[in-house]
C-alpha cells in the first residue's frame, strides 16, 4: 500500500501555495493524499501565526492529535509546517512531544531530508529555496497561483511576517515564466502572482521590476486573467500602474492594505506612508484606471489608537469607498516592536470600533454591489455555484463572485457575458446572455 498523507492549511495564499508544493512533492514520490486524517500515515498541519487566535487553534488541534497518535501505535507521523512552526520551533516539540518534526516556510523545498529523519527542526531560510514548479498540486483546473517572491523587508511594528517568512527573496524572471508556461500548457487560464510584498519584486539577475513581470506574463497567449497579491502602498510605481492599465487581462482590482486612516498611527506602525500619501497613490491609480475596485486591510485598536485616530479611519473609508474590507483587532505578536509602543486599547473599545467599521463598510459595499444591477459583465466561469448546483459561478474582472443562470456545458475557464440582475450579501446574481 502506498503511504498516505493528510494536510490541513490555515492562513494566507502563501500558505495555500506551500500546501500545494508539499502535497505535489509527496504525490511525485508516490504518496497518496487522503481527506480523512485517521487514514493517514503522515499528518501535516500548515499553520498561521498572523494573529494570536490562529496560533491558539494550532495548539488545540495538536491536543486532539495526541490521542490519534497514541492509538496509531507508531503508525502515524505528525509534522507542523508554516508560520507557527517558524515562530515556535523547538518549543512545539517541548509542548507537544508527540509531534515528529517542525518545518518553517523556508524549508518547504527540503521535505525529502525532513521525512528521511535527517532533521526534526528545520526553521532556517536557506538561500536556495528550491522551487519546483513541476511538483505543484494545484487544486483548480483553471487557475494557477505562482510564487514570485517570498518574505518581507518592511518592518511594520505589528507584524510577525518578517520573522516567520524571512527577508525578501525574488525568483528569477525566467523561472516564473517557465512555471506560467507549463501551467498554460496544462489548461490554466487564470493566474495569480503571489508574494508577501508582491510589488517589491525585483529579478535577482536582471533587476527587472514588478511592472515588467506583470507585462511579460500578461502578454503570454493563453493568460485570460492575471491577478496578484499583496501589494504594499510604498512600492506602487508607474511601471506597475502602466502594466495594469495597458493589459486588458489584468483586472481592475487592487488589494492595497492601508491598516489605518491616521497618519500618527501609520507612523507608529512604520508603514512608510502618511494618510495623505496613501490617498495620493489611490488617486494616481484611479486617474489611470477609473473603474478600479480597491480592497484593503485595516487593524483597529493598535496601541495608542485614540477615538480621533479611529474617526480618521472611518473618514478614509468614506472617501476611498473600498469595495471589500478585511479588518482585524490588533493582536500582540511575540517579539514585535508594537509590544513596547503602548498603551494598549481596551478590548471592548477595540471590538466596538471594529463593529462600527464593519457597519460603515456594509453600507458602502451595498451601494457598490447595487450599482452593478442591469450591467453586463464578463465573468470567468469557474464551476457550479457552491450553494446552488443549478447555478454557475465565476468572478467579474474586478473580483466579485457572480452566481448565474447559464448553460452547464460552458467550458471551465471561458469568459461569459452575464447580465447582473441582483446584488446579494457579498455576491452578484445574473443570467448569461446569448
Ligand atoms: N494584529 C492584527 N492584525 C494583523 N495583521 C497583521 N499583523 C497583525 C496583528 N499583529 C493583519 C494586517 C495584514 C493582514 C494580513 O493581517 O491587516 O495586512
Amino acid at each position: 500500500m502506498s503511504q498516505t498523507f493528510f494536510i490541513e492549511t490555515w492562513g494566507c495564499q502563501m500558505n495555500d501555495l506551500d500546501t500545494q508544493r508539499l502535497s505535489g512533492t509527496l504525490k511525485l514520490r508516490g504518496w497518496q493524499r487522503v481527506e480523512d486524517q485517521t487514514l493517514a500515515s503522515l499528518i501535516l498541519l500548515n499553520t498561521c501565526s498572523i494573529r494570536e487566535k490562529s496560533e491558539q487553534k494550532v495548539f488545540s488541534r495538536l491536543g486532539e492529535l495526541r490521542e490519534l497518535k497514541a492509538a496509531a501505535n507508531g503508525g502515524v507521523r505528525i509534522g507542523v509546517a508554516g508560520c507557527v512552526a517558524q515562530q515556535e520551533g523547538e518549543k512545539i516539540l517541548k509542548r507537544a512531544p508527540w509531534v515528529d518534526f517542525v518545518m518553517g516556510p523556508g524549508s518547504v523545498g527540503y521535505l525529502d531530508e525532513i521525512l528521511a529523519g535527517q532533521r526534526t527542526i528545520a526553521v532556517d531560510f536557506p538561500d536556495d529555496r528550491r522551487y519546483d514548479h513541476l511538483s505543484m498540486d494545484r487544486p483548480s483546473a483553471t487557475k494557477a497561483q505562482v510564487t514570485i517572491m517570498e518574505g518581507c523587508n518592511k518592518n511594520c511594528t505589528f507584524c510577525i511576517v518578517p520573522t516567520t517568512r524571512g527577508r525578501e527573496v525574488s525568483r528569477s524572471f525566467d523561472d516564473i515564466l517557465i512555471e506560467v508556461r507549463a501551467a498554460i500548457e496544462s489548461g490554466r487560464v487564470e493566474f495569480e502572482l503571489l508574494g508577501q510584498t508582491v510589488n517589491a519584486y525585483r529579478c535577482p539577475t536582471t533587476g527587472r521590476d514588478f511592472g515588467a513581470l506583470l507585462s511579460a506574463v500578461a502578454s503570454m497567449p493563453g493568460v485570460a486573467r492575471l491577478r496578484f497579491m499583496t501589494s504594499h502602498p510604498a512600492e506602487v510605481n508607474d511601471s506597475m500602474i502602466a502594466a495594469m492599465r495597458n493589459h486588458a487581462n489584468i483586472p481592475g482590482y487592487l488589494h492595497l492594505p492601508v491598516q489605518s486612516g491616521s497618519s500618527a498611527v501609520l507612523r507608529r506602525m512604520k508603514r512608510l506612508y502618511t494618510r495623505e500619501k496613501y490617498e495620493e497613490i489611490i488617486a494616481r491609480i484611479r486617474t489611470a484606471i477609473p473603474e478600479i475596485h480597491f480592497s484593503t486591510d485595516i487593524i483597529v485598536g493598535f496601541p495608542g489608537e485614540t477615538d480621533a485616530d479611529f474617526e480618521q479611519t472611518l473618514e478614509l473609508m468614506r472617501r476611498i469607498r473600498f469595495g471589500s474590507l478585511f479588518a482585524f483587532k490588533y493582536s500582540p505578536r511575540p517579539g514585535t516592536p508594537s509590544l513596547k509602543i503602548g498603551p494598549p486599547v481596551d478590548d471592548a473599545i477595540a471590538s466596538s470600533r471594529l463593529n462600527r467599521l464593519f457597519e460603515l463598510h456594509e453600507e458602502i459595499k451595498r451601494e457598490f454591489l447595487d450599482s452593478y444591477r442591469g450591467r453586463v459583465m464578463p465573468v470567468l466561469y469557474e464551476g457550479p455555484s457552491r450553494h446552488d448546483p443549478e447555478m454557475l459561478a465565476g468572478r467579474t474582472d474586478d473580483n466579485w463572485v457572480v452566481n448565474f443562470k447559464g448553460d452547464p456545458r460552458t467550458p471551465l475557464g471561458s469568459l461569459v457575458g452575464v447580465r447582473i440582475d441582483q446584488a446579494q450579501h457579498h455576491t452578484l446574481r445574473g443570467e448569461a446572455i446569448a
